[in-house]
């Protein structure tokens, strides 16, 4: 059986997000009211794979989702926004992930995800789903999935000439086969330092030089209000400036800026003009509350280009 193409296919995870607003973070020990409270579809592969197809990319799922209303939520917004849920797998009596977040009034967040279902996906799934990542043209994935799935879709992406993309949220370890196997690394500022083991006066070129000599081929690091730069082994470093928005709260802005880019580069534009889109999506993102809520259209995004 031929499985239906895609342009880009996410190694995903799926968490529902619970969201309250406090004044400031929160010291150990202490207890504050919040102002508010809402659920929301979250998930950082989930929110990529939705800022894809808002981009205007057909968009195919890797998943491992709870048999439970959470579960259920995720397969409706997927169904909504027209990506192709054919290999998410609901785990019998499992519960799926969930990430609390507590948002500040400066739009900046903390978030906890507890993974559930989604920590039981490994390279068995991926390779159900090898019709589907074989013939797509970007693979990509964060590290809230497990390292083997996403090292098993990027060895079937790397067969397959198409790109992979790697967000490396939340930062953490990562096995040097994975870096070997990354084309295009979205970092932000704490992720980069972090993954790079440098100190904190280090350079951003600096750091990004240390994941270079592991083998990714180039990354753009994600910089909030001051746009993203992007560092290669081969060529100057090239620096975008930020789109000036009014943030209403940050949550997902990474995702957008990795789904837009994976868009991009699915309908061939060069990593240069696609880290454009991204970041211009990215800033627009940030402008209404949720992680999905201020995510643009391709519409939205060339009308904000096209007035900067
Ligand atoms: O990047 C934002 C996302 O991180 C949230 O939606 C939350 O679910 C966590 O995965």
């Amino acid at each position: 059986m031929t499985d239906k193409t895609v342009d880009v296919v996410c190694v995903a995870s799926w968490n529902v997000d619970l969201v309250s607003h406090v004044p400031q973070p929160l010291k150990r020990g202490e207890t504050l009211m919040a102002s508010s409270f809402a659920t929301s579809p979250g998930g950082k592969g989930s929110n990529a794979a939705v800022a894809a197809a808002r981009q205007g990319a057909s968009v195919g799922l890797i998943a491992r989702i709870g048999d439970d209303d959470f579960g259920r939520m995720g397969l409706a917004l997927w169904a909504r926004e027209g990506i192709d849920p054919r290999h998410v797998v609901q785990a019998a009596g499992e519960r799926s992930g969930v990430a609390q977040i507590l948002v500040y009034e400066d739009g900046d967040n903390s978030i906890a995800v507890a993974p559930g279902a989604g920590l039981g996906l490994n390279a068995q799934h991926v390779q159900a789903a090898q019709g589907m990542v074989s013939a797509c043209k970007v693979v990509m994935a964060s590290l809230e999935v497990p390292q083997r799935a996403t090292c098993e879709a990027f060895a079937l992406a790397k067969q397959a000439g198409a790109w992979t993309l790697l967000n490396p949220a939340p930062a953490q370890p990562v096995d040097a086969a994975l870096w070997r196997m990354v084309d295009v690394l979205t970092p932000n500022e704490s992720e980069l330092q972090s993954l790079s083991g440098l100190p904190a006066h280090a350079s951003l070129q600096e750091a990004a030089q240390v994941l270079l000599s592991e083998g990714v081929q180039a990354v753009v690091v994600t910089l909030g209000e001051k746009g993203c730069a992007l560092f290669r082994a081969e060529a100057p470093p090239v620096w975008l400036s930020g789109h000036p928005q009014k943030v209403v709260d940050t949550i997902g802005a990474g995702d957008t800026f990795t789904g837009s880019l994976a868009a991009a580069l699915a309908r061939g534009e060069g990593l240069e003009q696609a880290m454009r889109w991204a970041n211009a999506a990215a800033a627009l993102s940030v402008t209404q509350a949720s992680a999905l809520g201020g995510m643009p259209s391709l519409q939205a995004t060339r009308a904000a280009l096209q007035n900067t």
